[in-house]
């Protein structure tokens, strides 16, 4: 697997923006174009306003294609489907400090299976919420949109904490990933990057753009 480097940037197009019809040929098509990690949505109705797919779709995947799977479970109890997805073939899983779990539990059974671990914060969460975990964690999530849609515009408001997780990582020596996702383009991706986010996901701006391909390299650089 690729070891990254904070000062590259990530694609990670989302799923959630592709033709729902089309999954596996969708997967590929983003591969091809030249995306780095697979986003991968995972809405239960409860914990967001939506329902996607779940581990079942992600195997399908897993099985046609090696790209890393960086799956982001918004659903009440990652805790209680955490082996499910693991078993699909998750590369990482990233649960919500907001749902009804032990996160530093979750986070530690996640990495004991040999996936790297994800936290996320909705946009009304703090940054210092998180605090207590990022030793244990692989990436932290900053949401720039309220989760639950596609399509939605980026919160500016959001930057403080990039800025926040980006300076604690240094001060303590951690290495932690930073995702952002949400209303990620053209524009908003260059904000996300100065703040310190380098793992960029990107569902709309991507997969419903003209020419993928150019629309990630676009993304990439600017
Ligand atoms: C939102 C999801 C996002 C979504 C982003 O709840 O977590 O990953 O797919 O979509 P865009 O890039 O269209 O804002
Ligand atoms: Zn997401």
């Amino acid at each position: 697997m690729k070891k990254w480097q904070y000062t590259d940037r990530i694609i990670a197009p989302s799923l959630l923006a592709a033709d729902f019809g089309r999954i596996k040929e969708e997967t590929t098509r983003a591969i091809h174009s030249g995306g780095d990690w697979m986003h991968l949505d995972v809405m239960d109705g409860h914990f967001v306003d939506n329902i996607s797919f779940g581990p079942a779709i992600i195997q399908a995947i897993h099985e046609t294609n090696d790209v890393f799977l960086d799956v982001h479970l918004m659903i009440s109890r990652p805790d209680h489907y955490l082996p499910r997805f693991i078993e699909a073939g998750a590369d990482m899983l990233t649960t919500h400090l907001e749902a009804e779990h032990n996160v530093a539990e979750t986070l530690h059974r996640t990495r004991a299976a040999g996936c790297l671990a994800g936290l996320a914060i909705n946009p009304a969460t703090q940054f210092e919420q998180t605090i207590p975990y990022l030793t244990e964690i692989d990436m932290l999530l900053v949401m720039t949109v309220v989760p639950g849609f596609g399509g939605q515009s980026f919160m500016h408001e959001t930057m403080a904490k990039v800025e926040a997780a980006a300076a604690h990582r240094k001060q303590h020596g951690l290495s932690y990933h930073i995702q952002v996702d949400g209303g990620i383009d053209t524009t908003t991706a260059p904000i996300a990057s100065t703040a310190g986010a380098n793992v960029l996901v990107a569902g709309s701006s991507t997969f419903k753009a003209p020419d993928m391909a150019a629309a990630i390299s676009e993304i990439r650089t600017a």
